[in-house]
């Protein structure tokens, strides 16, 4: 099939128009400033999400040619593979696969007052969904990236994924959290390797602290002593500020196999939290 991924406006540049992209957790917070972005840039987007989510609504609002709601948990392989097979009927191809989709939880490792360890099962499903979840779908989706022609850069798609500043500076309960994005970061320079010759690029972002729902799981007081505390600009990030840097790590055909730093100069060192 012909790759329509880019239109050329010099040897290696590209933009969004006429792209189709998976963006899984495309319902809520940073996944869903990306889905409005990449519409408004003239891309095609498939919503990934929970079907208990709000997808549909999103999907519905920016029109049935553009976006449509694709139910899934990106644990498994049953969905993600339903999903992957409804991109291909309805917009024939899949060029970007933006992994947003992700849980939070605060538990400290042992609960003194309460003489209490950390759930083993609350670990495991923080890094099942965060962890496993984003390489269940970059793993599917490759197959599919991959039927596309290469483009004049050699290039058949990318993969972006959202790690977190938590990988680098967990703060106290952030054990199962912190583990699950670093393993992200991780991954990412093995995975950008293993698809070099394919002409796939990886990137992860990871970000600071942004106003989206997430954000909630953290006492009110503690967000907003952090915001306080990020140097500059002192305040949350907005969902679109993470989407024009996924868009920019589409456009920018030599991003590869890194993991950058959204947050504002963001460090959290601070010995109580
Ligand atoms: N908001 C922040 O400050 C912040 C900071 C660093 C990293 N992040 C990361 O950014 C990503 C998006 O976070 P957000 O703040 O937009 O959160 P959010 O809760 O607003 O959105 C997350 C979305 O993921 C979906 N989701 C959860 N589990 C899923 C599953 N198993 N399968 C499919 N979809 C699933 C949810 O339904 C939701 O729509 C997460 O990976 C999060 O860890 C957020």
């Amino acid at each position: 099939m012909k790759n329509l991924f880019v239109i050329k406006i010099d040897k290696y540049f590209y933009l969004l128009q006429g792209t189709v992209a998976l963006v899984t957790g495309g319902a809520s917070g940073l996944g869903r400033g990306t889905v409005e972005r990449f519409v408004k840039q003239g891309a095609k987007v498939i919503v990934g999400d929970l079907p208990t989510s709000k997808g549909k609504i999103v999907a519905d609002e920016l029109g049935e040619a553009n976006a449509i709601f694709a139910p899934m948990d990106v644990t498994s392989e049953f969905d993600v593979q339903a999903v992957l097979d409804l991109t291909k009927q309805k917009f024939g191809k899949l060029d970007v696969l933006v992994n947003v989709a992700g849980i939070g939880i605060i538990s400290k490792t042992y609960n003194s007052n309460e003489k209490l360890p950390h759930k083993l099962e609350d670990f495991a499903r923080i890094i099942e969904v965060n962890t496993i979840g984003t390489f269940n779908v970059i793993r599917l989706s490759v197959g599919l990236m991959i039927e596309n022609s290469p483009n004049q850069n050699g290039q058949r798609g990318v993969i972006v994924n959202t790690a977190s500043i938590a990988a680098f500076d967990g703060t106290i309960g952030k054990a199962a959290y912190s583990a699950s994005k670093g393993a992200v970061v991780g991954m990412t320079l093995p995975i950008a390797r293993d698809l070099s010759k394919d002409g796939i690029r990886v990137v992860t972002i990871a970000p600071g602290l942004f106003d989206t729902p997430l954000l909630k799981v953290l006492p009110e007081k503690l967000h907003s002593f952090m915001a306080k505390s990020i140097p500059f600009p002192q305040r949350l990030g907005n969902p679109d500020e993470f989407a024009m840097l996924v868009q920019q790590i589409v456009e920018n055909p030599l991003l590869n196999g890194e993991t950058i730093r959204l947050d504002g100069a963001l460090r959290i060192n601070l010995k109580d939290h």
